[in-house]
């Protein structure tokens, strides 16, 4: 069997990475499966792409398309025009498509209308983290989310809201299954090499729940990227001024993505922040909010695992925090991951001032709490490659149960 991974932006990786070592890990007990990485390209700085291959052991992609960014059309459309070319060249059995970004939709696209033969057969387009919904379409991930659902032959669900989304949706339920959640399979793996990153020490701060004895401090940790909070002035206006006086005191670290450092440019709002500079800890001052380059998996793991509290707009993030027990304040009115606000640490703060600066507050309070949901147990890249081996052998799937491999393939 051979089966194309599709990998493009920074939260692919993480998701995609479990299921090619659960390949490797099915081919050392008989199976026969030859993954091939493919990289469209989407992120391509080192800080989005490149430091995220070393730390997550990803093998080098088997093709690159150096697509780059773009419109969302043109970056869609370029995706596509060479995508096709590598499904001809390697005609796979399965094609995997991760998360929401455009690489996803572009690639999924192109797999369920391919036709290698006058049967117009096709590889299986299976997609992993299917059924998430923010029922917010002017999100681009929402509309990316929902077409891919709807393409799939395959559907890797992460959550139960998931399951019911797809139903409701009319999607035959046997194409459905629930097996976890594989960016928690990279996290589980990575966090103990996380704890030997250097990065606390670097940026002088110190573990939320360290014995305060030395000169660092606490910190809370800020992520914002999305188009509708950086975009657009006024509202990123009103997320800063929502942080500001919120942090009781504390640092806020905030790791910016490439599109929000240019926005801070272009939206002249520098004086939110401390100066970038390699020590952060001498430039604290204004807000409080100290800027610094996106930072490595790793790195951001252990950052991340040490905060006080995290506020974010990433999807991602949202569930990491879950698993971290961290308290995470969400930047938005609504989140395609219910679980992390019922079973979780995640409280949704809005977008406007008042309401960012009371969830600030009142996740200050919560203890930290680590919660597991149902399947986010480290196996679901186990449960994928098991599931792909069954459909290729004709067999069917208990897709309410679908148990960790055992590999038995004769
Ligand atoms: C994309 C995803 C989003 C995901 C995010 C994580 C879509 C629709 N959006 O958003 O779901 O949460 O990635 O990072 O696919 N840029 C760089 N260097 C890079 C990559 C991007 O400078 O390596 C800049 C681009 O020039 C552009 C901006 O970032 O100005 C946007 O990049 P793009 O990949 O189109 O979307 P993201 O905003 O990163």
């Amino acid at each position: 069997m051979k089966v194309i991974i599709v990998v493009g932006a920074r939260p692919n990786f993480m998701k995609a990475a479990p299921i090619l070592r659960a390949i490797a890990d099915a081919n050392n007990h008989g199976a026969a499966i030859k993954p091939v990485l493919v990289h469209t390209g989407q992120h391509y700085d080192t800080v989005m792409s490149d430091a995220f291959f070393t730390d997550l052991s990803l093998p080098k992609p088997d093709v690159h398309l150096g697509i780059g960014s773009a419109s969302h059309a043109i970056q869609t459309a370029k995706i596509m025009r060479q995508f096709e070319g590598v499904l001809e060249d390697q005609r796979p059995d399965v094609v995997i498509v991760v998360g929401d970004v455009n690489s996803t939709v572009a690639c999924a696209l192109v797999t369920a209308k391919v036709s290698f033969d006058a049967q117009g057969s096709r590889p299986l387009l299976a997609h992993v983290e299917a059924g998430l919904r923010s029922f917010d379409r002017t999100m681009p991930e929402e509309c990316n989310r929902i077409v891919t659902d709807h393409l799939s032959d395959l559907l890797f669900v992460t959550e139960e809201s998931g399951l019911h989304n797809l139903s409701h949706e009319g999607i035959p339920p046997d194409r459905v299954f629930l097996v976890g959640n594989t960016m928690i399979d990279s996290l589980l793996s990575c966090e103990q090499r996380a704890e030997q990153s250097s990065i606390l020490d670097d940026l002088k701060l110190a573990p939320s729940m360290g014995d305060g004895s030395s000169n660092t401090k606490p910190y809370l940790l800020l992520t914002l990227h999305r188009p509708a909070n950086v975009d657009n002035h006024d509202a990123f206006i009103e997320i800063l001024e929502g942080l500001k006086g919120a942090a009781d005191g504390q640092a806020i670290i905030f790791p910016a993505h490439p599109r929000t450092q240019k926005k801070i440019q272009q939206h002249k709002l520098d004086s939110y922040f401390s100066l970038r500079t390699s020590s952060p800890q001498k430039e604290r001052g204004g807000n409080g909010v100290t800027t610094i380059d996106p930072l490595g998996y790793l790195d951001f793991l252990c950052l991340m695992k040490h905060a006080a509290l995290v506020v974010t707009d990433s999807g991602g993030i949202q569930e990491e925090t879950t698993c971290l027990g961290v308290p995470c304040v969400t930047v938005r009115n609504n989140t395609e991951r219910p679980i992390t606000l019922t079973a979780g640490t995640n409280v949704l703060g809005g977008t406007q001032r008042d309401t960012i600066r009371a969830a600030i507050r009142h996740q200050l309070q919560r203890t930290h709490h680590r919660s597991f949901p149902e399947r986010w147990d480290g196996k679901a890249g186990a449960r994928i490659v098991e599931i792909l081996v069954e459909q290729q052998l004709g067999r069917n799937v208990d897709f309410q149960n679908p148990v960790p491999a055992v590999y038995a393939l004769t």
